[in-house]
This record gives C-alpha cells, structure tokens and sequence, in this order.
C-alpha cells in the first residue's frame, strides 16, 4: 500500500481521476467498482469534464456499484444509483449491460448478492475500486466487524453509519441494511484507491493507517493490499504521526 498526500481535496480528486483514466486506457475493458458518497464526487466530475475530449474510451468498461441501502428506491436522490447514474454513468453514456448496480429493493436480496459475484468473476475481477471511508472505518457497507473473507453480502448497518447516512437524503430516512460488495473482492481486485478529505476524517484516517489491522476498523486491510493507494489531503492526514510528503500536484480543477 502506498500513501499520496494533497494539498486540497481537489489535486486529490484530480490525481484519482487520473488513475482511473489511465486504467481505462490501458485495458479499454476494464472492470471498474465505484463508490456513491461526496469522497469521489469531484473525481468522477473531472473524469467527465476530460472524457469530453474524446481521449478515452469508455465504451467498453464495466461499472459495478459499490453499494446500496436496502429498501431505497432508485429514484431516491440519496440511493448509490442515483448517484452513480446521474454523476457517471448517464454523463458517460454508459450502456446499461455495461453497469452493475445492487437492486436493494428486490424481494430476494440474496440472489441479488449471488448475481453480483458471478457478474464479477464472468468480467474477470475488478480492476480498480475506488471508495471512500466512513467515519466508523467502514469501506462500502463492510462495517465494523465484518469478516474479511465475505464476497456481496447483506448487513445490519452500525448505527454510525445510519447516522451519517442521512447527510445523503432530503429528509429523515430510515436505514437498518445495507447490501454491498466484500472485502474477498476489494482483497483480489487489482488496485484499491482509498480516498479521504477534510478534517472530520482526520481521526479514523489516523486509526486506520496507524492503528492495529483489524475488523474493528475494516478500512485498515487496505494496509496489507499490494495495490492499495490512499489519496488523502493535507486535513485528513493531519493526525498521522509519520506524515508522507506532500504529493506535487494540480490543486485546482482547469476552466
Ligand atoms: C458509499 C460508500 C460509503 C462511503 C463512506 C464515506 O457508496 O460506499 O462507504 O464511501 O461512507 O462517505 P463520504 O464519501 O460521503 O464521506
């Protein structure tokens, strides 16, 4: 695992973006597992602002949706659908046997879990995740606890998280389950970009980088990944105590 730190959650979005295009073009089929949330908003902005020139192709690549809330319809603005749709897939033209997202509101949820791994193996793997971390340490729905060698799966979601999970919604929700990809697939995918920003995540940042590897904080596993990249800014890093250097990079997205 490797640690990149930025100025500012910008050059960090922008140096995310990178990855992923530099993915895409050189395996134009690539399998990418994407996260909802505000950690990769900017990236995919900026993914969509440069595919505007016509430099990479996306045509080929699968998209799988790192997660769900179970019981949220899709039309909710606040579902990982939605998001991933209105802020990637559409503005990208992705066609829709070319992405894979978590049906939370089909009556068997654990067919869907089992649909979702076989989409994977049949694509071959994934080759990048990008996610982001939940201030309880959890990556995707893998919440604290879990075990490390579950592949899509069903959960209970720590009350942290349903807490935090209504900064996604216009108005209170309830969320108990979550329906999301596991730590087996994040463990055998190809690369995992980890990306933190602002102060608030200052915290788990420190205990998931610096703490002991365990279920207690899941993020933490992304330490014993070869291809694990946490992109973090100069806010979120600041309670590591062995800081990286800071990165050299962009730190403002061009007109
Ligand atoms: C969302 C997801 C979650 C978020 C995490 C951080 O699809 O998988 O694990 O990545 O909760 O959320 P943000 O980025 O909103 O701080």
């Amino acid at each position: 695992m490797k640690i990149q730190i930025f100025e500012n959650d910008v050059s960090l979005s922008i140096q995310a973006a990178e990855q992923l295009i530099t993915t895409v073009a050189e395996k134009p089929e690539a399998v990418l597992c994407l996260a909802g949330g505000e950690s990769p908003l900017k990236t995919y902005r900026w993914v969509v602002q440069l595919s505007k020139q016509n430099k990479v192709e996306y045509s080929k690549v699968h998209f799988i949706g790192l997660d769900e809330w179970v019981g949220i319809p899709p039309e909710n603005k606040g579902s990982c659908k939605f998001f991933l749709r209105e802020n990637i897939l559409k503005p990208l033209s992705i066609k829709h046997d070319h992405f894979h997202l978590f049906d939370s509101m089909a009556e068997d949820l654990n067919a869907e879990c089992q649909k979702m791994d076989k989409t994977i193996s049949l694509l071959g793997g994934i080759d990048l995740m990008i996610v982001g971390i939940g201030m309880n340490g959890h990556i995707g729905f893998n919440e604290p606890g879990v075990s490390l060698d579950l592949t899509s799966h069903v959960v209970q979601l720590d009350e942290i998280t349903q807490t935090v999970g209504q900064k996604y919604f216009s108005q209170k929700t309830h969320l108990s389950k979550g329906i999301t990809i596991g730590f087996r697939h994040l463990m055998e995918s190809r690369k995992v970009l980890l990306m933190a920003s602002g102060l608030k995540k200052a915290d788990i940042v420190q205990k998931t980088l610096e703490g002991e590897i365990a279920e207690s904080i899941p993020a933490s596993i992304i330490r014993t990944h070869p291809g694990g990249l946490v992109l973090l800014d100069k806010d979120s890093a600041s309670k590591l105590t062995n800081l990286p250097t800071l990165a050299q990079t962009q730190t403002a997205l061009p007109d």
